[in-house]
């Protein structure tokens, strides 16, 4: 991953390959000027001050997203000024926005790919705006290129590398605040960036076994506790969800129990995540041009073990367990049928009504299983339903839960990095649609509101009296558009920072 480092030095001295600025509109009180942001004072002097009016001929709008290069001015050590756009400017004195710092410093850094180093020069005075550059620039640079292997490819992957070095300039080597921030985000992000890599590796190379095998890694790595149920074992145990979607593919599945204890903590927060590592749809197989992404289908597990791993590593006084609920759902001789009936780790039968509803099936036994030891509180995180696409589009996940205040925590939770959400009700008239002929309850329910009746099918295996809430984010979670921001084209890691607010906000005492 990109190094980062925290500079006093000004942008003329910095030996680098860029100095990346910011641009903004002027806010009404600035009478709709364009506004170069606070950090670039040395980059306007050297341009006499009138950098803003060199990036205006230059065309700049100060819209989020732009980039305008110019050259930089003589004296300067770095050859390049690439200013970003910050959107609408506060007004003076303001703060500035920290999501519009991080995006514009995630665009940046993806135009710098091949670089080898770089100098930020934003406004950092902000509460969190080290953080949100940061995050920008780590998570911007990401790529995926694993697979790149051979001619113009491997050139390609070569020359175009993600940026080696970023530089925060003007920032506090010294200052506890600035040191904290930037850990921080180095922790999160470098779990966020593996948990995209989950994500964008193939699915026969990504399978359930694989997945567990890299989680114990990461276990060994930062001396967390795990435990992996394989195929005999789920057998054995009862859990006939996972089994039931796991049955028909030749790589089995897993069910892993990743834990984290601090000695201290006094809260215990569950996390369990949807671990499809291909999603064909099963018997109800999915027609061509909807299954060429699914193996985005494991993004819930991938954020609950980067999430896990970051809790960890930023040693938060709280608890916190994962469950991966990992399956492939594959057609074949032995895979489960529309019709049949499992009898799920809790104890319910369901009736499986259509094999594509496979995510509720291996989330209702991961649920139950960490319901048994009665968390503070669960979040479940999973790809789960395509109408959640439908309601909410492809950047915002829906959040749904037992509990009016737990909700609104983890959608302000997401609000505060950055993660655009939206809160989800569970009408109850929903419920019986799903109820079964023959079985306690079927896999599937009405079809307007699927994302809603996803939702009410898996609170039938919360424990009683548990604090749960459920996030889809099946729109989010894999960008089959081009990159933006922060945002690479491909798995997101989206709710990972969602889950480590949450797991700060427990530890600190501040929700369920
Ligand atoms: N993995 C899909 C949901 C999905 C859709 C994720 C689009 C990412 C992007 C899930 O398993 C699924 O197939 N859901 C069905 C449920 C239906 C059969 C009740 C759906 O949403 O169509
Ligand atoms: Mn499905
Ligand atoms: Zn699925």
């Amino acid at each position: 991953m990109t190094a980062l480092t925290l500079s006093t030095s000004a942008a003329p001295g910095l030996r680098a390959d860029a100095i990346v600025i910011g641009v903004a509109k002027g806010s009404a009180s600035r009478s709709g000027d364009l506004v170069v942001a606070p950090g670039a004072e040395a980059v306007d002097k050297a341009y006499d001050g009138k950098l803003a009016d060199v990036l205006e001929t230059l065309g700049a709008s100060g819209a989020e997203g732009e980039l305008t290069k110019l050259p930089a001015p003589s004296g300067f050590k770095a050859p390049l000024v690439l200013a970003a756009g910050l959107g609408t400017a506060p007004v003076k004195g303001g703060e500035w926005d920290a999501e519009a710092l991080r995006r514009a410093a995630g665009t940046a850094a993806r135009a710098l790919t091949g670089c080898k180093k770089a100098g930020f020069a934003l406004p950092l005075d902000a509460t969190g705006a080290v953080a949100a550059i940061a995050e920008g620039a780590l998570l911007g640079a990401y790529s995926f290129d694993t697979y790149k292997e051979t001619g113009k490819n491997a050139k390609a992957k070569a020359d175009k590398a993600p940026l080696a070095e970023a530089v925060l300039l003007g920032a506090k080597p010294r200052d506890n605040a600035h040191k904290a921030a930037l850990a921080r985000a180095v922790a999160v992000c470098e779990e966020l960036n593996r948990a995209r890599d989950l994500i964008n590796m193939p699915p026969n190379d990504l399978t359930p076994a694989a997945f567990a095998a890299v989680a114990q890694g990461a276990a060994k790595e930062h001396g967390l506790k795990i435990q992996v149920l394989d195929e005999k074992a789920l057998i054995k145990g009862g859990y006939g969800g996972i089994m039931g979607v796991g049955q028909g593919a030749t790589a089995t599945p897993r069910l892993v129990k990743l834990s984290y204890t601090h000695p201290k903590a006094d809260k215990h927060l569950a996390l369990v995540g949807k671990g499809i590592t291909y999603d064909s749809g099963g018997i109800s197989l999915k027609p061509a041009g909807h299954n060429e992404t699914m193996k985005c289908d494991m993004s819930g597990a991938a954020a609950v073990f980067a999430a896990v791993v970051a809790a960890a590593r930023l040693g938060l006084k709280v608890n916190v367990t994962g469950w991966l609920a990992l399956a492939e759902n594959m057609p074949s001789g032995s895979a489960v049928r529309p019709g049949d009936v499992l009898r799920m780790y809790s104890g319910k039968t369901v009736e499986v009504l259509n094999t594509d509803a496979e995510g509720r099936l291996v989330m209702a036994d991961a649920l139950w299983a960490a319901s048994q030891e009665k968390p503070d509180a669960l979040v479940d995180v999973a790809t789960l339903t395509g109408a959640m696409v439908l309601a909410l589009g492809s950047r915002t996940f829906g959040v749904m839960a037992n509990d009016d205040a737990f909700r609104t925590a983890l959608y302000e939770a997401a609000e505060e990095v950055g993660e655009p959400a939206w809160p989800m009700p569970m009408p109850e008239h929903l419920r019986k649609g799903m109820d079964s002929s023959v079985a306690d309850i079927a896999n599937m329910g009405e079809r307007m509101g699927g994302g809603l009746v996803a939702g009410l099918f898996l609170r039938e295996f919360v424990g009683e009296g548990i604090t749960w809430a459920h996030l889809d984010i099946a729109g989010p979670a894999f960008n089959e558009g081009g990159p933006f921001g922060y945002t690479p084209k491909g798995g997101t890691g989206s709710a990972v920072r969602t889950l480590v607010r949450l797991a700060e906000l427990t530890a600190e005492g501040l929700t369920a």
